[in-house]
């Protein structure tokens, strides 16, 4: 874990001081990569935060704008009885991000039981904290009442055997979609943030070095044309801006954070001759 750069003073924070100042998140996925990221990001920014993860360690640093509340977000009631300790102990809730992944990932091969695990944490979970925290999102300050949910580029990209976690994927853009009517109308932004390939402890486990990953010849440098794989600050700055008023006509928007992945064709990132192009070009 402490490879992973979570206090990065690489980006704005400093500039978005106290723009969630009074109000209350719950990042779902919180204990681990880009969740923790949104934690520590909202944390700057002004906010309390209530993490709700399987894994109850609090290891913030004793910070005492946060909580974790153990929580399987796959269990509706689970979700609803830790919705409603947040009301307790903060009173209200102002954000939902729903960080929640089961990443295992099965194509022709998959069970019923790989099929029933991957949709009930990663679609129903979001569906059923939706639903959870929608009537508190309703009761707070006006323009300070958002839900974002991770997709990814699983969402809109083949990948080689990754059924069950890219269908997942989709779904949670089309609930965004669908959301937006029933929460619009209570004047609740609902977006989804969608990352390429991010350093992330998940991610880690395949490429266990930074440097490998991003070398000439693997994802970081063939998959974006920014040449390295993304940082999970990186993507928590961009979660929070979905929930704070500068994006405050921003709702049904997927947010590609993917530094190129999402713009290639099959034509990759290498340089390529064609009709009407000379050597010196390169
Ligand atoms: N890492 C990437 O490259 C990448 C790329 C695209 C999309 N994403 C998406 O971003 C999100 C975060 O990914 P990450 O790599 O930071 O993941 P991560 O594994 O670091 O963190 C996920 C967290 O979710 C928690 N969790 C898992 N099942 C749970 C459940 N049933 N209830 C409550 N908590 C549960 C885990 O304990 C963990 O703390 C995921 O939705 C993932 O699909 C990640």
């Amino acid at each position: 874990m402490s490879s992973f750069d979570y206090d990065s003073k690489r980006l704005d924070q400093k500039v978005t001081k106290g723009r969630f100042d009074g109000e209350v998140a719950i990042v779902c996925g919180g204990a681990s990569g880009i969740g923790r990221a949104t934690v520590k990001r909202f944390l700057n920014d002004g906010a309390k935060v209530a993490v709700f993860d399987l894994n109850a360690e609090n290891d913030f640093d004793e910070d005492e704008n946060v909580e974790v509340y153990q929580t399987d977000c796959s269990k509706k009631e689970n979700c609803e009885s830790s919705v409603s300790s947040v009301i307790s102990d903060f009173g209200k809730i102002n954000h939902l991000v729903y960080s929640v992944a089961y990443f295992g990932s099965k194509a022709l091969d998959a069970t019923e039981e790989d099929w029933l695990k991957s949709l009930m944490v990663n679609v129903a979970g979001a569906g059923f904290m939706i639903s959870a925290v929608t009537p508190h999102l309703e009761k707070a300050e006006e323009k300070r009442r958002s839900v974002c949910l991770l997709t990814s580029i699983s969402a809109s990209q083949a990948q080689w055997h990754r059924w069950t976690y890219g269908a997942t994927k989709g779904a949670l853009m089309s609930l965004v979609r669908h959301a937006t009517l029933e929460l619009g109308q209570k004047e609740i932004r609902v977006n989804s943030v969608s990352p390429s390939w991010i350093w992330t402890p998940e991610v880690a486990k395949a490429y266990p070095e930074k440097s490998e990953i991003n070398s000439k010849t693997g994802p970081g440098q063939t998959y974006h044309s920014i040449g390295r794989v993304g940082e999970v600050d990186e993507v928590a700055a961009s979660i929070c801006f979905l929930a704070s008023r500068d994006a405050g006509f921003i709702h049904g928007h997927d947010l590609q954070v993917g530094g190129g992945y999402h713009a290639l064709g099959p034509e990759g990132c290498q340089p390529a001759k064609f009709a009407g192009s000379t050597d010196s070009l390169f």
